[in-house]
């Protein structure tokens, strides 16, 4: 039995199926996962995730007890739950990802949005169904006294849960997002708000990647439930029990990136990129096209440089990858199209017929995505809010001389903001004036900062980050 056990809605792999009707694996994609799933590997965790799809619920009918590592599949110990599509559904797409990360990431028009209506009661039983059927499965697989890493907004109920089934193991939780303040938070309806905290407090250790975000959920422990909380000892206690709260940055394993960074499909993506825009300089982002990843201002604020500074025309290009995420909800879907408006706008004022001043990809490319960070000049990172950003600390991985320009509501910005141009991502003007603070950079500059950016950025890795919290929790 394994004394280890993880916890998340998306696992380290996924299915397809394909019109044979055969079944094809590849990895799980999203920062969580891949900074997870090689910690999992070598320490033999047993992890527990969802089916998210046909092709998984497919897999796991023909697994026993949901367990693909006994149906001979490597994928490590791991069992894959087949919650009903509509609680999943339900679970994952209305409350997790259109309510929780809208609280956290403040992402509401507040005028017209939330609505907590009697449809979203039946969401929200949907939610604890599904956080139900997590705890239940940890509570069978879990040998006596193991530890149990439970991830992020998706299973905020599950450590309060568990104990209950089984009070000897021992719960962390760890959240991947920011915190909302509690003026904000207090926006879910009263029981709901209480039940997400006391939710996490049923863990013996609560996690976050930065003291700002731990230091909001304490404050919501406190306005919203009225706990006792110890900010020097950073302690939450409530209804008697106590949960320690701590702060786990997480960086990136900065050898493993190099490695696969250099194989040859990366190489052809660069010599391809290189072709496209020949010697002109490069303003680079990566990102999942999330509301939160602020894409449609960071493209007006090109323009506006475009427009301040006619000396750079025909001298920068900008590549924007904005991948596809969360295509089920109607704001992301609305979000790409207005990426891509606004991009067209861009090339319709701009582009020459010798000069593409934006180069806009909505489909996922890993290495080509890896190129794009090798050849930057300048990478633009500008979030309205976000846990960490991991792209802000890979890209000054492998290049080493370009300027990071970044958010100062990034989690990132904690270790990086000294030595990047940070900016506040409302304001349209300053992220112009900082890309090009970025592009006229003495080079000697760029290379000290990026050295100390890198330094920072591999601080963590993911092994690290795993093993303190597994630490805290004795
Ligand atoms: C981002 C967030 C994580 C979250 C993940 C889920 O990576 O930082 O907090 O777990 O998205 O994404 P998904 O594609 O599974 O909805």
């Amino acid at each position: 039995m394994n004394a280890i056990l993880v916890a998340s809605n998306r696992g380290p792999v996924s299915f397809t199926l394909s019109e044979d009707g055969s079944l094809s694996m590849r990895r799980g994609g999203g920062g969580l996962v891949s900074g997870l799933s090689e910690v999992a590997k070598d320490l033999g965790v047993l992890w527990v995730c969802a089916a998210l799809s046909d092709g998984d619920r497919g897999a796991v009918r023909m697994a026993p007890g949901g367990r693909l590592d006994q149906a001979g599949y490597e994928t490590g110990a791991l069992r894959m739950l087949d919650i009903p599509p509509a609680t999943f559904h339900r679970a994952y797409n209305a409350v997790a990802n259109s309510t929780l990360w809208f609280v956290h990431h403040l992402l509401y028009d507040t005028p017209n949005r939330p609505h907590f209506d009697a449809r979203f009661r039946r969401e929200w039983e949907s939610y604890q169904a599904y956080n139900e059927a997590f705890a239940m499965a940890l509570a069978e697989e879990a040998p006596h006294g193991a530890r149990v890493m439970v991830q992020d907004y998706h299973l905020s109920l599950v450590p309060a849960m568990l104990r209950g089934e089984r009070p000897d193991l021992r719960v962390a939780h760890f959240s991947h997002t920011p915190w909302a303040p509690p003026e904000y938070f207090s926006l879910l309806p009263d029981d709901v708000a209480a039940e997400v905290l006391e939710g996490i407090l049923g863990a013996d250790h609560a996690g976050f990647l930065t003291a700002r975000w731990g230091g909001a959920f304490m404050d919501c422990c406190e306005t919203v439930l009225g706990a006792q909380v110890e900010r020097a000892s950073r302690t939450v206690t409530h209804e008697g029990r106590t949960t320690r709260i701590g702060t786990h940055s997480l960086g990136v394993d900065g050898k493993a990136l190099w490695a696969r960074a250099s194989e040859p499909d990366v190489e052809s993506h660069m010599a391809a990129l290189r072709a496209q825009v020949g010697d002109r300089r490069l303003i680079v982002r990566i990102d999942r096209t999330e509301l939160s990843k602020n894409i449609v201002r960071g493209l007006v604020a090109y323009r506006e440089f475009l427009s301040a500074h006619p000396e750079w025309h025909g001298r920068v290009t900008h590549l924007a990858f904005a991948y596809p995420s969360r295509h089920d909800l109607p704001e992301y879907r609305e979000y790409t199209a207005a990426v891509q408006r606004c991009a067209k706008e861009i090339e319709d004022e701009y582009a020459t017929e010798d000069w593409d001043p934006l180069i806009l990809n909505v489909d996922d490319d890993y290495p080509r995505s890896l190129a794009a960070y090798r050849l930057a000049d300048v990478l633009l990172v500008n979030p309205i809010r976000d846990g960490m950003n991991l792209v802000a600390k890979e890209g000054p991985i492998l290049s080493p001389g370009s300027a990071l320009v970044l958010s100062r509501e990034a989690g990132a910005a904690v270790e990086l903001g000294e030595h990047a141009v940070t900016v506040n991502p409302y304001d349209v003007s300053a992220t112009a004036a900082a890309l090009h603070e970025g592009l006229t950079m003495p080079e000697a500059e760029r290379v000290r900062r990026g050295a100390l950016l890198a330094t920072a950025a591999t601080a963590l890795p993911p092994h690290r980050w795993f093993a303190e919290q597994l630490d805290a929790l004795g």
